[in-house]
This record gives C-alpha cells, sequence and structure tokens, in this order.
C-alpha cells in the first residue's frame, strides 16, 4: 500500500511529455528551447526551459503555479484544465530538459 502510493505520487516525466507535446510546442518547442513555430509571433518570447540558470530561480510549485494560472502580460494562457498529476509530470519533463551548468 504504501509502495503503491508513493509510485503514485512520483512525478512522472515521460507523461509530462506527453502533456507538452499536445498542448505547448507551438511556443516553447520541441525542445523546450522556446523556439516553436508560433513562437516567431510572439511579442514576448518563450524561455528556455534547457537552461539551468533559468530553473535556479524557481521551484517546481512556482512553474507549476505558472502554467496552472498562466502569465499576465504574456501570451501564456491558464491551462486550467490540467490536473494536479499532469501538472507535476509537466514539471519533471521540463526539469529533465535543463542542460547541467556549465
Ligand atoms: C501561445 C504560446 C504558448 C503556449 C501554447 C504555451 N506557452 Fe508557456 N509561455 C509562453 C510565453 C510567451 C511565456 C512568457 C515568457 C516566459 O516566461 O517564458 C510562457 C511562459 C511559460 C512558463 C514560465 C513561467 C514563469 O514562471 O516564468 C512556463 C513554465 C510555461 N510557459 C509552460 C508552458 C506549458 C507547460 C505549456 C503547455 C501546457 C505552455 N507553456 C503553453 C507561451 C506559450
Amino acid at each position: 500500500m504504501i509502495l503503491l502510493l508513493s509510485l503514485a505520487l512520483a512525478a512522472d516525466p515521460a507523461a509530462g511529455k506527453a502533456v507538452f507535446e499536445a498542448n505547448c510546442t507551438a511556443c516553447h518547442g520541441i525542445a523546450g528551447d522556446g523556439k516553436g513555430p508560433a513562437a516567431m509571433a510572439l511579442k514576448v518570447k518563450p524561455a528556455d526551459f534547457t537552461q539551468a540558470t533559468w530553473w535556479s530561480t524557481r521551484t517546481d510549485t512556482d512553474v507549476a503555479a505558472s502554467i496552472r494560472s498562466g502569465k499576465p502580460g504574456t501570451p501564456m494562457s491558464a491551462f486550467t484544465q490540467l490536473t494536479d498529476v499532469q501538472l507535476s509530470n509537466t514539471v519533471a519533463y521540463l526539469r529533465s530538459l535543463a542542460k547541467p551548468a556549465p
């Protein structure tokens, strides 16, 4: 029971990848580097999630909150339809894209 519970709570980056590819890559890019096909037309460009420095200023909770609520003043809309599990999976996947700091 305890084992099952901890498995259910552990974030699953592979499941997060599917959420990201279905909802986010037009802007954020398939590599998460902010160079999606729609990004060119945006005034505020999506950040580069592959940079460790970007992650150094944010917690997973911060990132999940921005996805859930959107980022006011930017084209980043609120993804209220994602469940808490989908959110934490997506954040785990995005964090896995970050290259180690040089
Ligand atoms: C219409 C284009 C677009 C789509 C679709 C989109 N984003 Fe964004 N996103 C942006 C822009 C523009 C920003 C603002 C610049 C920045 O901070 O990266 C942003 C910001 C963010 C941030 C940074 C918030 C912060 O705290 O600085 C995260 C994380 C993020 N998006 C994740 C996602 C995820 C996950 C999805 C899919 C569920 C998604 N975005 C879909 C354009 C988009």
